[in-house]
């Protein structure tokens, strides 16, 4: 086997790598909810020599040998996992987000049961119910609303919904919602219908993790979420559960929907875990609601209505209806700008979700990058000034340049010893 560098092995690869260091270091700032920068010991972890071995199974009970490092690695994963969440189990293997969500509702559902989920464009994720995903298509889906009124998931809502439907499980977690998660509200409305309940937070789980969102145990049955989001660590996903759910669970991930695990990310959320548990990352978690905040403070300060008038959380979601702007159009005159966000149904969109009348706005990935309430603010104005000059490109030169600024300083990788 002959080891050679990517640049010379494989320039095609390697330039396209290049490019998109360039892209997130000095191009554009980042501001999609879903995203964020992992740290060098994250990237070391999973482009590690851990992607070599087959570990099907979990720890101690493999079906392969060799498996005693992978075990030790796992194994930290999901005890740090249960730390931080106050939870009884951990099962780290999901690939991805939606893959823990099938195994979550198959670990304690059958196909053909009924599901209340939220109304997909008030704020939910595809897995959630929606009839182009498996989740749509296998389970019978019901779903609740925001209230048009206050644009908030509100306790009666969800009671009268879980009534009404008498469903076998209740989803509650979103992709796009700026406010806290009653979770209190969530379990009396599944106790009426004597449903499980189960928390996708996908989202918020960094937020969790540190103190600043409450937290989905006790109430929840089952708790599902990526790792690459608000808690910054590698690209995957986890379940955790109560007890009594964690054989089928267990089960559930494999071997029903899963078969080898990917060793190397289960490396870098046992990396990002161990990140998570340290005081800094407090103190992270608090600064990304402190910049949401400002953020939203800005933009309605200079007429951009926010969706329930700001934020709990890590984003905010504009809502464009009374602007001469769609989100599809919002989000592509932020891009010129090299403002990166994406458009988002806002609720009871006139909009379809290709066009939708939002865009929705998150705060993690700058924070990364060490920017606070000054730089939010002044990110506020520029994205306000965009949103009502589109077409202008006098504006577009001028937010152009403050944003080259902006990343000039607060570098990301440039001085962290990545080497590429
Ligand atoms: C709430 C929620 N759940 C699940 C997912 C799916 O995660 P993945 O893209 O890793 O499958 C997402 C992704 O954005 C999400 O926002």
């Amino acid at each position: 086997m002959e080891h050679r560098n990517l640049s010379e092995a494989d320039p095609e690869v390697y330039e396209a790598l290049k490019k998109e260091i360039s892209r997130q270091e000095s191009e554009s700032l980042e501001m999609i909810a879903s995203e964020n920068f992992v740290p060098r010991q994250i990237l070391e972890a999973q482009g590690s020599v851990l992607t070599n071995k087959y570990c099907e199974g979990y720890p101690g009970k493999r079906y392969y040998a060799g498996c005693e490092h992978h075990d030790k690695i796992e194994n930290l994963a999901r005890e740090r996992a249960c730390k931080i969440f106050n939870a009884e189990h951990a099962n780290v293997q999901p690939h991805s987000g939606s893959t823990a969500n099938f195994a979550a509702y198959f670990a304690v559902l059958e196909a053909g049961d009924k599901i209340l989920g939220p109304k997909l464009s008030h704020g939910g994720h595809l897995t959630h119910g929606h009839d182009v995903n498996f989740s749509g298509d296998l389970f019978d889906f019901e779903a609740y609303y925001i209230n048009e009124k206050t644009e908030i998931f509100e306790k009666e809502d969800i009671i009268e919904a879980a009534e009404k439907h008498n469903p076998d499980l209740i989803v509650c977690g979103y992709s796009a919602y700026p406010r806290e998660i009653d979770f209190e509200a969530f379990r009396e409305a599944a106790d009426r219908a004597d449903a499980l309940l189960m928390c996708d937070i996908a989202h918020i789980s960094g937020l969790v993790a540190a103190g600043e969102h409450p937290s989905p145990f006790p109430e929840c049955d089952i708790v599902t979420t990526t790792t690459h989001k608000s808690i910054r660590g590698a690209r995957g996903g986890m379940i955790l559960c109560k007890d009594k759910y964690a054989e089928a669970v267990d089960k559930a991930v494999f071997p029903y929907s899963q078969g080898g695990p990917l060793m190397h990310q289960i490396a870098g959320k046992a990396v990002c875990f161990n990140e998570a548990l340290k005081p800094e990352f407090k103190d992270y978690s608090r600064q990304i609601k402190k910049n949401a905040q400002a953020l939203a403070r800005s933009l309605t300060e200079n007429d951009v209505r926010l969706v329930s008038d700001g934020t709990d959380n890590h984003l905010v979601l504009a809502d464009l209806r009374d602007e001469e702007i769609t989100g599809k159009r919002a989000e592509k005159a932020l891009e010129e700008v090299n403002i990166v966000v994406n458009k988002n149904t806002v609720p009871y969109d006139p909009e379809s979700p290709f066009v939708t009348s939002g865009i929705r706005i998150g705060a993690p990935a700058l924070t990364t990058r060490g920017m606070e309430e000054e730089e939010f603010k002044l990110i506020g104005e520029m994205i306000a000034e965009r949103l009502k000059n589109p077409e202008d490109t006098e504006v577009e030169e001028k937010i152009k340049e403050n944003v080259s600024k902006l990343l000039e300083d607060y570098p990301l990788y440039s001085d962290s010893g990545v080497k590429f």
